[in-house]
This record gives structure tokens, sequence and C-alpha cells, in this order.
């Protein structure tokens, strides 16, 4: 199954992708995560990135669909996989119809994952993580049960990510609702979105989607058709 989860910063797309991988032999792939790995290793695409990512605009399109092209071949996505942030333009889009035909493969599904602008501000500045195993938790709703340690790997280290402030979350809003939103329109005319609505739980969310991966027998069938 080749799935993408699209929605806004902070709507969840990572939490349920990570859910997901779980329950399904599937991959996770991640732009903004192979993003920020080349920033910290200071690749040549993380000195063009790094700047970019930390004023909340979109890498250049060319850069990323190398990337996911790049990504693609490896073998462990041979099993199907989850695009989490990306495509996030009509390019981005186009590029993945090609790069999957070239592959002898097809998208099966997207989902949109429907939230707040205000709430996502709240999720994204309260959210931080485990430096050593990248545990994720949030200020004030999950935060380490000692304090100060984290609940998985005892580390005492945490960071927050440079683009999660204020100012940064609405710049990546911004973009989102002008370059990324017109997805939604591209895909329906495909007939593969599916909408869920991402202000309930988690566990709620990740039920809406399996449900619209696993559609009830019977479920989307014509009213007059046989049987
Ligand atoms: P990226 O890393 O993709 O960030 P993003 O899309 O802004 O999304 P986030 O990772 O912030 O949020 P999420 O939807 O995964 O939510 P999460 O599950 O973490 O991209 C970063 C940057 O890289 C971009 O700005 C851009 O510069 C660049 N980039 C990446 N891909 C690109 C591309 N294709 N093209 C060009 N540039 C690209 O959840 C957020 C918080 O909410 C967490 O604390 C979580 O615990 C909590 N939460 C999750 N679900 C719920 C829920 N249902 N209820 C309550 N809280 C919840």
């Amino acid at each position: 199954m080749i799935l993408v989860l699209l929605g806004p910063p902070g709507a969840g797309k990572g939490t349920q992708a990570n859910l997901l991988t779980k329950q399904r032999s599937l991959v996770q792939l991640s732009t903004g995560d192979m993003l920020r790995a080349a920033v910290a290793a200071g690749t040549a695409l993380g000195r063009k990135a790094g700047a970019i990512m930390e004023r909340g605009e979109l890498v250049p399109d060319d850069l990323v669909i190398g990337l996911i092209a790049e990504r693609l071949d490896q073998g462990d996505a041979g099993q199907g996989y989850i695009l989490d942030g990306f495509p996030r333009t009509i390019a981005q889009a186009e590029a993945l119809d090609r790069l999957l035909v070239e592959r002898g493969k097809q998208l099966d599904r997207v989902i949109e994952m429907k939230v707040d602008d205000d709430a996502l501000v709240e999720r994204i500045t309260g959210r931080f993580a485990c430096a050593h195993c990248g545990e994720g938790y949030h200020d004030p709703y999950k935060m380490p049960k000692v304090p100060g340690v984290c609940d998985r790997c005892g580390g005492t280290n945490f960071v927050r990510r440079k683009d999660d402030t204020e100012e940064v979350v609405r710049a990546r809003l911004k973009a989102y609702h002008a370059q990324t939103e017109p997805l939604i329109g591209y895909y329906k005319a495909q007939g593969k979105l599916r909408g869920v609505d991402g202000m309930a739980d988690i566990a709620l969310v990740q039920k809406a989607i399996n449900q619209a991966l696993d559609p009830p027998e019977g479920a989307h069938k014509p009213p007059n058709s046989p049987g």
C-alpha cells in the first residue's frame, strides 16, 4: 500500500504515520525528517534547506523530489510506504505520480487530516522530544511521568525543533494554505482522497484512518450494483 498523509503542520501526520507503521508492514517516509537529518549532517542539501526551514517556507521542489526519488529506491520501501509531508505542492504531486509509474506502482489513498489553525499553533509550540530516543512529549498534554526523565529510555536531555516557535508556525501554516491545500482538489479529482477529523483524540483519528483504508464490506458500492 502507498499512502499519503496530507495536512497542515501539527495535524498529526507524524504521530499517525508512526502508529500505522506498527500496525502494517509500511515504512514511514517523512521529508521533514530527511531534511532535518541533512541539516544535522551538514550536507550540501542540508546547507541549502536549513535557513528555508527555519523561516517556515517550503524547500524548493527539485531538492525534495530528488530526495524522495532516491529514498523510493531503497530496499525497505518495496513493501509499501506512508508519505508524511510529501507531496506539498502540485509540482511534487505530479512528480510523485511520475515516479510511481516509472516503478510500476500507484498511489492507493490520500488521507486529509482536518484541524483548526489555532489548535495547531498550541500543539506545535508545546511539542518537545527526548534528545536520545526521540520519544515525543507535549507541554502540558503529555509530560514525562518523572519530571525531566524520558519515560522510554531514561534520557534527561530534551529538544525542541527550531521551527516550532509561534512566528514560524504561522509562516508554515501560510505556506500550507497557499501551496499545499490545492492538493485536496488534485487528489479529489483522482478519487483517492478521504478526510478524517484530526481534532479528535489520537486513538480516534487512528481508527478513522484505518476505516478509510479498509472500508467495511459493501461501503461505497453504487446503490444498484449486483450483490
Ligand atoms: P515537517 O517536518 O513535515 O513538518 P510539518 O508538516 O510542519 O508537520 P509537523 O511535523 O510539525 O506536524 P505533524 O503533522 O507531523 O504533527 P505531529 O504528529 O508531529 O516539515 C518541516 C519543514 O521541512 C517544512 O516547513 C519545510 O520547510 C520542509 N519540508 C518538509 N517536507 C517538505 C516538502 N515536501 N516540500 C518542501 N519543503 C518541505 O503532531 C504535532 C503535535 O500534536 C505533537 O505534540 C503530537 O503529540 C500532538 N498531536 C498529534 N495528534 C494529536 C491529536 N489528535 N490530538 C492532540 N494532540 C495531537
